[in-house]
Parts: C-alpha cells; structure tokens; sequence
C-alpha cells in the first residue's frame, strides 16, 4: 500500500489506513535514531526545498532534519532575503524551484490553501508545513503517533484540546486524525475561540465544554494549544491573567484527569499563560517526544510520498 496522492496537503483527505500506514512507517525510522549512524540511503540524489513564509523552529528544522536522515539535499529558501521581497508571487516561487528540479516542496503559509494552490499547479511533491487556519498534517500526525506510541490504540481514548481551537490548524488536524481513528475529542477554551461548528462537523465523535474542570475529567490527554498574542489584540480574549485563570493547564487542573493522562503541546509554548511550567516539565508531559517524533513521522512522509503515483 502506498499514499494515493503525489502531495500531503491534509489529514481531511486521507482515509484511516493512510494515516496508519504513516504511523506505522514512522516506527522503525524512530528506531535510527538509537544508532550512531542515523541515515539511510533511501533518498539519495533526491532535493526537499523548505519554503517558509512564516517563522518556524520545529517544522522547519525537523523536515530539514528527516530529509538528511533520508540522505536527501535541502535547500532553505529563506523568504525574507528572497525575491519573495520584491513581489513574487508564490507560484512564481514555485515554479522557479521546480526549474531547479528540486523533488519536494515543503511550504509554510500564512494564507489557507496555498498548498493546495501549489500542489494544482507544480507536478512536483508538496507537503504542507502549515497553512493560515486550515492545516497542519504533519504536527497532527506526529500527535498521532506520539499518543499511540503510548498508550497503543486510539479507539475510545478521550482527547481534550485546549486553547484557541478557532484559529488553530493543529487543532483542525488533530480533529480530523483523532476522529477518524476512533477518539472522542472535547474541545475547551473561550466561546468565542471555539466554534459550534466544528462540534457540529464530526457529530457525537466531539463535544464542546467551555468548563476546563468538567472537560478535562476522564481525559487520557490533553493537548494545550498556543494563545496567538494578536488574537488578544483582536479583542478575543480580555487579558492573559484571565485566560490563564479560566483556561491555563496548571497542576491543580491537571489532577482532574485521569491519573496518567499525557500533556501534549504542539509548541512555541507561552509559559504561564496556557500552561504553566510544573506541567510543561512534569512527568505527564510528553511535549520533547513530540518533537523527536515528529522527525519520524516527517521522514515516513517524505519517503512514502516519493513512492506514491504520480
Ligand atoms: N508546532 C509547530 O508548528 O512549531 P513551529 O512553528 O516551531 O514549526
């Protein structure tokens, strides 16, 4: 089995066994990373451009990272320096890679779609490294495999996500990963950061509770999301000591859960604000194996998504 699609640009489009089939490729790519030598030869003679149009340290560096596990080139077009400055626009950019015949083209996007605008017009692979509020696949996978890795299946688990679920494109794709692999999700934070919606789009699989204390009772795992600062400016959130009053995971709230309940974060975390420090470097927290995960996972993806049809 392989991916059906040359691009990974969504965990909405992906059927259940394709994202298992992910996880279950990222497993033994994990397990190089025991040994002294961490590389393998599978992408020799391949290039995985990084396009970046939005700030980034775990992406970026972990696709930089998993590509050279994989033997692959990279090159980092840095947007800032580039002739992005001068009005081009992103197809433009995309093509001019592709004349470089570069093999992937991983983009970070501030706008929703312009993977997909990419991927419409560039025969080659594009993955999304995140774009505006629509996606993040690769986070809500290595989220995924992070929670399997632990605690085996996800059917049945109940999975809180926290914070700003509105603006959130690791929120989007955790939902739509978590759901299609069994999970119950609550979705918890201010009423105007959680839209009915999105409990209305995945049915009795999701249930909104705007309570963290009712929320996070009988949870198997929380996943904090960052507060945007400029969703404060947006008049969203009142102040940060009231958010954090309301909404921040502090140990208090964390014994709520169940007694092993893991603590994900996707990362930059605003410490003291949606979560506090004890629990960010606490013994349920499982936010630094995310990120060496997310080094397998992305390794999983480049490589099945080089063998997929074209
Ligand atoms: N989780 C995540 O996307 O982090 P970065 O913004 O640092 O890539």
């Amino acid at each position: 089995m392989n991916l059906k699609k040359k691009d990974l640009l969504d965990l909405q489009s992906l059927s259940k066994e394709e994202i298992e089939l992910i996880i279950e490729t990222a497993r033994p790519f994990k397990k190089l990373f025991t040994q002294s030598i961490k590389r393998v030869p599978t992408l020799r003679g391949k290039t995985v451009a990084l396009l970046f149009y939005e700030p980034s340290t775990r992406t970026r560096i972990s696709f930089e990272v998993a590509a050279k596990r994989l033997s692959a080139d990279t090159v980092d077009l840095a947007v800032s320096t580039s002739s992005v400055q001068k009005g081009e626009s992103l197809i433009d950019t995309g093509k001019t890679l592709e004349a470089m015949k570069v093999d992937f083209i991983v983009i970070r996007h501030q706008e929703s779609g312009a993977a997909e605008m990419l991927s419409d017009k560039l025969k080659v692979h594009i993955v999304n490294a995140g774009d505006g509020t629509h996606e993040h696949p690769t986070q809500g996978l290595l989220d995924l495999f992070t929670l399997k890795e632990k605690r085996g299946d996800i059917k049945g688990m109940n999975v809180v996500i926290l914070g700003d679920i509105a603006h959130s494109r690791v929120a989007r794709s955790n939902l739509w990963a978590l759901t299609k692999l069994g999970a119950k999700v609550t979705l918890c934070g201010p009423e105007a950061l959680v839209p009915q919606e999105l409990g209305k789009m995945f049915g009795k699989q999701v249930r909104i509770e705007h309570d963290i204390a009712k929320a996070v009772r009988s949870a198997d795992a929380i996943n904090v999301l960052r507060i945007q600062k400029e969703r404060m400016m947006d008049g969203l959130i009142p102040s940060f000591p009231s958010y954090t009053e309301q909404f921040g995971l502090t140990s208090k709230i964390l014994k709520l859960a169940k007694k092993d309940c893991l603590v994900l974060h996707p990362g930059p975390m605003n410490r003291g604000i949606e979560i506090s420090s004890d629990v960010a470097d606490g013994s349920h927290s499982v936010i630094l194996e995310q990120v060496t995960n997310g080094i397998a996972v992305r390794m999983a993806v480049l490589y099945l998504l080089a063998g997929s049809k074209v």
